[in-house]
């Protein structure tokens, strides 16, 4: 099943959006299988985002995730991946829709108060990165039969 790896960055969590931000997801309906509160090693990060170690922002990018606890979650669900993505709005809150995360909660790119995968492949990658095997849950939610046909 497709997973997306959603983390609340250090912003989030000091700006007290966590509730809000977990609540986005759980009213869209994805699985909620992995979360914890977490102090980010730097080699964490710096392997997270290893697409961008070429980019001038790098550097201030690792030490913003790294700033303070995060938020890690793992999300399930057919399509969670894209449509996380369009849950959270576009990189710049600026230009981010309102009713999106970002749109509605952050101004800009560098504190945009949240990460989601960009690919179901990157999903599996970060959750595998975030998370050891026995922080993830198997379960099932009652609401599931309400969700999907
Ligand atoms: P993530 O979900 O966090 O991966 O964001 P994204 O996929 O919307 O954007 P991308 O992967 O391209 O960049 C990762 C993160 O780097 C962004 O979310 C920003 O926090 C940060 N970032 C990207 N571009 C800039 C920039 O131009 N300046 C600064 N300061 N930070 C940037
Ligand atoms: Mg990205």
């Amino acid at each position: 099943v497709e997973q997306s790896y959603i983390m609340i960055k250090p912003d989030g969590v000091q700006r007290g959006l966590v509730g809000e931000i977990i609540s986005r997801f759980e009213n869209k309906g994805f699985l909620l299988k992995g979360l914890k509160l977490f102090q980010c090693p730097k080699d964490l990060a710096q392997e997270h985002y290893k697409d961008l170690k070429d980019k001038p922002f790098f550097p201030k990018l690792i030490e913003y995730i790294t700033s303070g606890p995060v938020v890690c979650m793992a999300w399930e669900g057919d399509g969670v991946v894209a449509s996380a993505r369009k849950l959270i709005g576009a990189t710049n809150p600026l230009q981010a829709e309102p009713g999106t995360i970002r749109g509605d909660l952050a101004v800009q790119t560098g504190r945009n108060v949240v990460h989601g995968s960009d690919s179901p492949d990157n999903g599996k990658r970060e959750v595998t990165l975030w998370f050891k095997e026995g922080e993830l849950c198997q379960w099932e939610s009652v609401q599931t039969p309400w969700l999907i046909e």
